[in-house]
């Protein structure tokens, strides 16, 4: 009993010294950051976790079972990462240009795209409280070969290396100080690697990436009527979510990634895509381990990218990868081998720690477009709600 009020002292002292020094010199928000984030993972890091390898434990037999990969030696799971994928204050990173409000609901994403299964278990805490909160969450990210759903036309093989719109975050060389947030403004029009070189050695606080609120490169019109790897879907009140997709795929000045946004507040519309009914509390990217990466590029469809493997950016090289990782954060999806073959899929799981007080940006005002009753007919919308 005492050492738990003890420990909540030590935190909530820690965290009103962070807030109370918000203009301090850019060195001290590496050091008070990291005690911060001691502080949460002290109180709360051993049971998240546990909670963590329970559900993907669960989640791995379930899969196993779906797949009828039952008691044979093609069955060792491999977990290539830590358990120290825990990002109790999660950092903010770029929302990108390819963000489409009014998403499907639903829990596969995949649609009709070729790639490497993947399965990601994200476990949601409100960090002042350490508790479970249940959240809308908007997920999109690249195919196999680099293109967004409604962006191909400028997305993928029409990037070519360092070309314009690419981003995800940061869009082609010539925009690249427009659509970098204010805090990355002093990397100017340098390319990802001198900004990753920055991003190493400097120091950033928690919203160090978060987009600035005046960046029209971040509202790209959609192009086209393709939702393939895109989708909504909410966490169960235990805070637990997860997705269904496949690896992304890596394109023009980024290393792979996965978007979300989470929003506390939301519905389904008639129509069964996601109307949003609170400002989102976290936007942010998950990134793999390169052991995974290089796996997954040896196979087709990735090695059919038209930038090849050895051209891509490395996570090292990427201008937001940094972002996650400067403060000691870890925004690597935590990854276990479904069997031996990398081809049986991958399960990525993490722990987001959200701050319900956070107001993260919105720069799209771009809305899904397609034919609605079509994709009713080939069962993408979820049918309950389409009877509302
Ligand atoms: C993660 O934690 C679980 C149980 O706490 C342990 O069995 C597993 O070996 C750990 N994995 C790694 C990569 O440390
Ligand atoms: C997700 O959908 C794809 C096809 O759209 C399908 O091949 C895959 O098995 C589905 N995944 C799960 C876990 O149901
Ligand atoms: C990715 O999307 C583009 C555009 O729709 C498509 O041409 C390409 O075949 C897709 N890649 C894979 C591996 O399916
Ligand atoms: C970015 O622009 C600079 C100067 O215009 C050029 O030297 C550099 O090669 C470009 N970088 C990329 C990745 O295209
Ligand atoms: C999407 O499809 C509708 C028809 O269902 C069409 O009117 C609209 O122009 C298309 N939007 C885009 C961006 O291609
Ligand atoms: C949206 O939020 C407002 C304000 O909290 C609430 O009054 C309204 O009922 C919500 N709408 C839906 C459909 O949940
Ligand atoms: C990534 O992993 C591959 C294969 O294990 C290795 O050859 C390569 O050097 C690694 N690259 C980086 C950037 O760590
Ligand atoms: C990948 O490339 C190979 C060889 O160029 C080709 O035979 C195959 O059809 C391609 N596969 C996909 C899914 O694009
Ligand atoms: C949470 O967000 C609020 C509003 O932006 C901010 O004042 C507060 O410092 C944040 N708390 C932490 C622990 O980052
Ligand atoms: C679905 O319904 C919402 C709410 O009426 C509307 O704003 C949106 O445009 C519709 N989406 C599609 C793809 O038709």
């Amino acid at each position: 009993m005492i050492s738990t009020v003890s420990a909540l002292l030590a935190v909530s002292s820690v965290l009103s010294a962070v807030s109370a020094h918000a203009d301090h010199a850019p060195e001290n928000w590496r050091r008070d950051n990291t005690v911060a984030r001691a502080a949460l993972e002290t109180r709360c890091g051993l049971q998240l976790t546990a909670r963590r390898n329970k559900r993907a434990a669960q989640a791995l037999r379930s899969v196993k079972r779906k797949r009828g990969l039952h008691g044979n030696h093609r069955m060792t799971p491999r977990q290539t990462s830590s358990n120290d994928s825990t990002c109790l204050i999660t950092p903010e990173v770029t929302q990108g240009p390819y963000h489409i409000l009014g998403e499907i609901v639903r829990q596969n994403i995949t649609e009709n795209q070729l790639g490497i299964p993947l399965e990601v278990s994200i476990d949601f805490v409100d960090i002042s409280t350490c508790e479970p909160v249940q959240v809308w969450v908007d997920a999109w990210h690249a195919n196999a070969t680099g293109f967004y759903g409604g962006y191909i036309a400028e997305t993928g093989s029409t990037l070519s290396a360092g070309g314009g719109g690419g981003g995800g975050g940061a869009p082609g060389n010539s925009s690249l100080s427009m659509s970098m947030p204010m805090s990355m403004s002093s990397f100017g029009s340098s390319m990802a690697s001198s900004a990753s070189t920055a991003a190493a050695s400097a120091t950033y606080g928690a919203t160090s990436g978060a987009d600035s609120t005046s960046n029209s490169m971040l509202d790209t019109a959609v192009d086209d009527n393709s939702t393939f790897l895109r989708g909504v879907f909410q966490s169960d009140t235990d805070g637990h979510l997860t997705m269904y997709s496949i690896v992304p795929g890596w394109y023009s000045g980024r290393a792979q990634h996965f978007h979300i946004k989470a929003y506390p507040q939301g519905y389904i519309a008639s129509n069964g895509t996601f109307v949003a009914n609170s400002t989102a509390v976290h936007t942010g990217q998950f990134f793999f381990d390169n052991e995974t990466l290089t796996a997954v590029a040896a196979t087709v469809p990735y090695a059919n990218n038209s930038i090849s493997w050895a051209d891509r950016v490395t996570n090292e090289d990427d201008m937001w990868y940094p972002y996650q990782a400067a403060l000691g954060y870890n925004a690597d999806l935590d990854i276990t081998w479904v069997g031996s073959d990398i081809s049986d899929g991958l399960l990525g799981s993490i722990t987001v720690g959200l701050n319900m007080s956070y107001e993260s940006a919105e720069l799209s005002t771009q809305y899904a477009d397609f034919d609605v009753s079509s994709y009713a007919a080939a069962s993408m919308l979820p049918s309950a709600s389409l009877s509302a």
